[in-house]
């Protein structure tokens, strides 16, 4: 039973739900994010502003999380740090998609720094979550051409097309387990 984290787009959850993955709850960070229009499973937003601080957020979203009964954790685009009060109540079971081959190119702007540093290869990552930033042990990863002439958002379309068939994957290999 997994439950989805998102902030965005939500594409990755899109292809999740596509390949037939067993989504039972999806939640945001943010109230408006387009990822929740594109579920049919229970969504809630757990917006920061509404908690006395980041580990009261975190532990009702995983409470929450907890009574859909998810037992797998994706974060498909979750642009948040989670603390360890939402990290000990699922461990080795939360899941991260990353537009990099990590270790290389960390943190939110991926995407444009391979870029600014002219690499010939970027790539896709899943990896466990630990409290780090996308530091945790890599599951799978795949490389994608930097093409000349990309720009941000056709590099990271083409990285999302790989993401969408290797999160899909380990997910479902995880689910097996
Ligand atoms: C993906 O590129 C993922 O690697 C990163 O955030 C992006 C989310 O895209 N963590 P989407 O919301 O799934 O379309």
């Amino acid at each position: 039973m997994i439950g989805v984290l998102v902030s965005g787009a939500g594409s990755n959850l899109q292809a999740l739900a596509d390949a037939g993955l067993p989504i039972v709850a999806v939640a945001s960070n943010r109230r408006d994010a387009p990822a929740l229009r594109r579920t049919s499973a229970p969504t809630a937003a757990f917006e920061l502003a509404a908690y006395p601080d980041r580990e009261a957020r975190d532990t009702a979203m995983a409470e929450w999380l907890q009574a859909q009964g998810v037992a797998l954790v994706v974060l498909a685009g979750y642009m948040h740090l989670l603390t360890p009060s939402f990290l000990d109540r699922f461990p080795d079971a939360i899941v991260n998609v990353h537009p990099s081959l990590l270790p290389a190119f960390p943190g939110a702007h991926a995407v444009e720094e391979q870029l600014a540093a002219g690499v010939a290869e970027a790539g896709a990552t899943v990896h466990l979550v630990d409290a780090g930033v996308d530091s945790g042990p890599i599951l799978a990863q795949e490389p994608v051409p930097v093409l000349p002439g990309d720009t941000p958002a056709s590099l990271h379309a083409r990285i999302k097309t790989v993401e969408h068939e290797l999160l899909p994957k380990v997910v479902r290999e995880l689910c097996a387990r």
